[in-house]
């Protein structure tokens, strides 16, 4: 581990934890007996981070330890052992990036070079105070490298360009939804399931046992099985119902056979471009048009909340519409993506 030293200039001679804190940190120490209260000493040095901008001052520190009645030294122990406390000034945004195998091996030494151009060397924070960044051991989202932890959230299956457009907007005061930045739903295969697809897998029809080893011949009849649920085709499912298709608000409608290559829009894959089409939507024109409720309806619709504003599916169609290209679109055009590629295209 590397040596971790305070920041003793940066965290000046006194700290307070916001008054709206107070609550948080009444439950903690509520969940420990009086004579026990030093083991919240890791919540209580979470908290004191996050009322110090992002890191751990010493008297930060000092005033953990006072609440919990601990050595100053036994809560430097702590705060120095865990490298999720950090010990020495951070930007608004602090970038995490996991360098870890899976993560190493999915392209992480390329986002490294991204943090590295528009950020400085680790731990150092931008002159606007907005940005920094580390490299940190895996934060457990192998399934989704390479991936970044900003402030509290994950950023995943980002590549050089996701991650300097997420870092230009963050610069620029506006916000990144996090998840997934390709085709797939949350750790599902990108551009959708490619195994388990049969849809009685998922409907309790196979679950009614024929025959059991070592039955007593004599063992009363198997109940008859109850009838099979309606058979349902998506593997995922929503604790809100999802919206039927015959239910669609109004959009513009275009005629059939002057299809638009939707898939030239980063955010849309084969799955998504089928599954617009089955809405009607052919034209990147209809996707320019689309009033705010249209967006909702078709996030709802196809499950993935926040990702096309995420993904600016309207401003990338307003381009394509218009007869201009995008980054995303040159490099569908030259087959660089894989997942845009139809089913058997290679
Ligand atoms: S290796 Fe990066 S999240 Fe696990």
């Amino acid at each position: 581990m590397a040596l971790r030293r305070f920041d003793l200039e940066a965290g000046g001679d006194s700290f307070a934890f916001k008054p709206e804190t107070e609550p948080t940190i009444a439950f903690w120490l509520g969940k420990y007996p009086q004579d026990k209260k030093r083991s919240a000493v890791i919540p209580m040095l979470w908290l004191a981070q996050k009322d110090n901008e992002g890191w751990l001052s010493e008297p930060a520190m000092r005033e953990v330890a006072d609440r919990l009645e601990m050595p100053y030294i036994r809560v430097y122990e702590v705060a120095t052992f865990y490298t999720m406390f950090r010990l020495q000034p951070v930007g608004k945004h602090h970038i995490q990036l996991c360098g870890t195998t899976p993560c190493m091996l999915r392209g992480a030494n390329d986002l490294k070079e991204v943090c590295q151009k528009n950020i400085g060397k680790p731990m150092s924070v931008t002159d606007d105070g907005r940005l920094s960044w580390e490299e940190v051991e895996c934060l457990g989202a192998c399934a989704n490298a390479p991936m970044v932890q900003i402030n509290d959230y994950y950023y995943e299956d980002l590549t050089p360009e996701s991650l300097t457009e997420i870092l230009a907007k963050l610069q620029n005061g506006a916000e990144v939804k996090p998840g997934t930045f390709v085709d797939r739903l949350n750790s599902a295969p990108e551009g959708g399931a490619t195994t388990l697809l049969e849809g009685d897998l998922y409907d309790g029809s196979r679950n009614a046992v024929s025959e059991l080893p070592n039955l007593p011949k004599d063992a009363p009849a198997e109940p008859e099985p109850a009838p099979a649920p309606e058979k349902k085709t998506t593997l995922i499912k929503d604790s809100k119902p999802a919206p039927k298709a015959e239910d669609k608000p109004e959009m513009v409608e275009v005629a059939v056979g002057e299809e638009d290559d939707l898939k030239r829009i980063k955010g849309i894959g084969p799955v998504n471009e089928k599954a617009l089409n089955e809405l009607g939507i052919y034209k990147f024109s209809q996707i320019a048009a689309w009033t705010p409720a249209n967006v909702d309806w078709v996030e709802d619709f196809m499950s993935f909340p926040g990702r096309i504003e995420r993904e600016d599916w309207i401003a990338q169609a307003e381009t394509l519409a218009g007869g201009e290209e995008t980054d995303f679109s040159k490099r569908v055009d030259a087959g660089e993506v894989e997942s845009s590629k139809d089913e058997g295209e290679a």
